[in-house]
Parts: structure tokens; C-alpha cells; sequence
């Protein structure tokens, strides 16, 4: 088992959730060196984490710092550029989500993935651990049934003052707003769960913040193996949860959190009369490690080690981004969207608006703030 060199690009936010977690790895890995246009931050960020290397350009650490793997943490829209330039340079990727803004974009990879010989993954954290794992061996086995209907949910609350920074819900710089931007963690998991989907309807909204993109959406998805599903991304709901609740013929699965989750988040309810199967199935699973980034880092190292592809690579991350495109596609089109349906020359193909008829469509359907404010009293 080796030690492996990782550089993070973007010292923000969920930098520093990446360099904490880096220390939860037991030695697996070393932060050899940081990266960030902004030198404030970038000094701030290596001096708080002990980080030797400090660039103000990813050419240049790639360059200098020869790491293993860097952890992509700037916002959405360098992603893929940043994604393609570690790869060609032969360096792992690991890509903060959304993995790209749209499936064109994303398709670029696979030719930088077979140029470098390197690999790319997303950081999809809600898949990693114990009990996410055993969920997904037990759901359609013969101990939980086959799934039959499920609910996802990502209700979370944004203030206005979210919307202040200049990049944010715009299609340009985040490529969309709860489906891409919050929800995804939460679909993501769901299609972890339960396979492959089939067909979607949706709606998207733009209900009451000053953003250009949606700051809800909701679907209905029916998926290979019969599961009916719905699904709510928002970012209006005072009292924030993010729950997964699956009910399969012998047993329902429920996940309920906020942000993050640990086995106890985990609830499962037999049918009466399965009691000794399915709690048997769930207490014979190992149920020690917790979900988040480390869990996720570990399995990547796991994977390399062994030569493996990498989890949540190109491939699954792909399937997750296809989802978000034909959710939008089917709310901003007004029909049922199947899956493999948005390939290139669809208008959702080289973006998540539809070549601006996600904007037009939500203006035209936008709650009217400002008209409702001039006629109350
Ligand atoms: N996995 C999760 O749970 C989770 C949680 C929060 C955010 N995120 C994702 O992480 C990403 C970053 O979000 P954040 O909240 O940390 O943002 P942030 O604005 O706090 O940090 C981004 C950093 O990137 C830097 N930066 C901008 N352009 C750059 C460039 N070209 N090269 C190098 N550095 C550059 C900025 O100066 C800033 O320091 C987003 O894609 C977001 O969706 C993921």
C-alpha cells in the first residue's frame, strides 16, 4: 500500500473539508501542494495545513509538485478544463461535483483519460461507507424484495444573500441550481441504489430567489427494475432534510440527514412477517465506517492500489450527469424524457438549459416577486 502525493486546486470552502478528511486516511496520503488564484486564500489555506507547494497556476504544480492525484475544489465551471489538463499530464483526477456542466463537455474526458493513462472520478460521498454498501447489496435481493417505489429528497434553504456571489445561479458558472448543484448528492446516491433509470418527468421553477437558474425542481422517474420514484430538489424549505426512503416488497430502507450521514442515519422497517429475514440481512452487514469524503478517498486509494477503476468514475458520474440533463430536458420541454435519449444534436446535449430554454421558460413561469410585493398592501 503506498502513500500517494495529492495537490487541491481551489483553497475555498470544501478545500478545507478535502484536507481534513486527508488526515483521516491513515497515511495514505500526504498534501504536497495547493493551488489557488486568489494568493490570500492560497497562503492562508497551506499555512493552516502544513502545504509546502503553493501555485497560482495548475500548469505550473503539475509541473513542479508531480502529485499522484489533485483534488479539483474550485467552482463548477473550471472543472472540466482543470479535469482534462491534470489528465492529460497523466494525474489522477478527483473532481469536486458537478463533475462538468453539460454531457458534451463531459465527454471530452474520455480522450484525455486515454491520452494520460490517468483516471478521473467524482466526489459522489454519499456512496462511500458501510451502510450505503449494504444497502445496495440488500435493496432488490431476496432478503429486502425487489424496490418498488422510493422517494428522494433534498430540501434545503438558501437566503437571498446566497445569490450575492457574481458566479452563482447562473447556467454559465454552476450549470443550473438544486438539480446540479444539491440535489445531485442526493439523485446520485438514489441511482447507487437502485440502477439503471428508464424514463423521467419533471418540472423545474424558479419559486422566490434572485437566481437565473431553477431553485426547485421535481420528478417522477421510473427505473429499469419497475421502481417508481420522485424526486425534490429545493432550495426553499425552512426546515432542511435530505431523505432517501426506498420500500421494497420485504422491507423499507430509509436514510434521513442534512449534509452528511453515519449508520445511525440508516432506519430499516420490515413487512410484517419478515422481521427475522430482513433484520438478520441488515445486522450481518459490516456497519462500521461512516460516508463522507475520507470514505471516498480510501476507496480511490483502494482502487488504485489494486489497479482497479477508479469509484465514481468516468462512467457512473456520466450516468448521474445524464440524469440532471434529461431531468431539465423533460422540465423544459413539457415531455417524458428516456434515458440515452440526449446524445449529440439534442439542444440538452452542450447544455443543462437547452440552449436557453431553461432561462425562457422560467422567466415566463417565474412567481412574480415583484408584482405580488406592489399589489399587497
Ligand atoms: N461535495 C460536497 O459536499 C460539496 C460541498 C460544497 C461545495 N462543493 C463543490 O465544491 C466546489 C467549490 O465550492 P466552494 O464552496 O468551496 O467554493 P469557494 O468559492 O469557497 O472556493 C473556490 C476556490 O477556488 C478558487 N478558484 C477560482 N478559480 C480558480 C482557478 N481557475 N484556479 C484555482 N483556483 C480557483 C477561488 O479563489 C476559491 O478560493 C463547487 O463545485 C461546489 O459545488 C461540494
Amino acid at each position: 500500500m503506498r502513500t500517494y502525493r495529492v495537490a487541491i486546486v481551489g483553497t475555498g470552502g470544501i478545500a478545507a473539508v478535502h484536507a481534513d478528511n486527508l488526515t483521516r486516511t491513515n497515511g495514505r496520503a500526504e498534501l504536497v501542494a495547493a493551488c489557488d488564484v486568489d494568493q490570500g486564500r492560497l497562503d492562508a489555506f497551506a499555512e493552516k495545513h502544513s502545504i509546502p507547494g503553493m501555485y497560482l497556476s495548475l500548469a505550473d504544480l503539475l509541473a513542479e509538485a508531480k502529485p499522484d492525484i489533485v483534488h479539483l475544489c474550485t467552482p463548477p465551471m473550471f472543472h472540466i478544463g482543470q479535469a482534462i489538463e491534470c489528465l492529460e499530464a497523466g494525474v489522477h483526477v478527483l473532481s469536486e461535483k458537478p463533475p462538468a456542466l453539460s454531457l458534451a463537455d463531459f465527454d471530452r474526458l474520455e480522450t484525455a483519460q486515454a491520452k494520460g493513462g490517468a483516471q478521473f472520478s467524482c466526489v459522489f460521498q454519499h456512496r462511500f461507507g458501510d451502510a450505503a454498501a449494504a444497502a445496495r447489496r440488500l435493496i432488490g435481493g431476496g432478503d429486502f424484495g425487489r424496490p418498488l417505489v422510493a422517494r428522494c429528497d433534498t430540501l434545503w434553504y438558501r437566503p437571498d444573500s446566497y445569490w450575492e456571489l457574481p458566479w452563482r445561479g447562473t447556467w454559465e458558472a454552476e450549470g443550473g441550481g438544486p438539480t446540479m448543484g444539491h440535489g445531485i448528492h442526493q439523485f446520485d446516491l438514489l441511482l447507487h441504489l437502485l440502477g439503471p433509470w428508464e424514463e423521467i418527468t419533471a418540472i423545474a421553477s424558479r419559486q422566490a430567489r434572485p437566481t437565473s437558474t431553477e431553485d426547485l425542481s421535481a420528478a417522477l422517474v421510473r427505473f429499469s427494475n419497475g421502481a417508481v420514484a420522485t424526486i425534490i430538489n429545493s432550495l426553499l424549505s425552512p426546515r432542511e432534510t435530505s431523505d432517501i426512503r426506498i420500500d421494497c416488497e420485504f422491507a423499507t430502507v430509509e436514510l434521513s440527514h442534512l449534509y452528511g450521514y453515519s449508520t445511525d442515519n440508516w432506519t430499516i422497517t420490515a413487512a410484517p412477517g419478515h422481521e427475522d429475514q430482513v433484520g438478520t440481512a441488515w445486522n450481518g452487514e459490516p456497519l462500521d465506517q461512516g460516508s463522507g469524503h475520507a470514505a471516498q478517498f480510501l476507496a480511490m486509494y483502494g482502487a488504485l492500489d489494486a489497479g482497479r477503476p477508479l469509484p465514481a468514475g468516468a462512467d457512473s458520474a456520466r450516468q448521474t450527469l445524464e440524469f440532471a440533463a434529461a431531468l431539465y430536458a423533460s422540465a423544459f420541454t413539457g415531455k417524458s424524457v428516456h434515458r440515452g435519449e440526449i446524445v449529440t444534436g439534442h439542444p440538452f446535449y452542450g447544455g443543462m438549459d437547452g440552449e436557453g430554454l431553461g432561462a425562457k421558460v422560467l422567466e415566463e413561469t417565474a412567481f412574480n416577486l415583484t408584482a405580488l410585493k406592489a399589489t399587497s398592501v
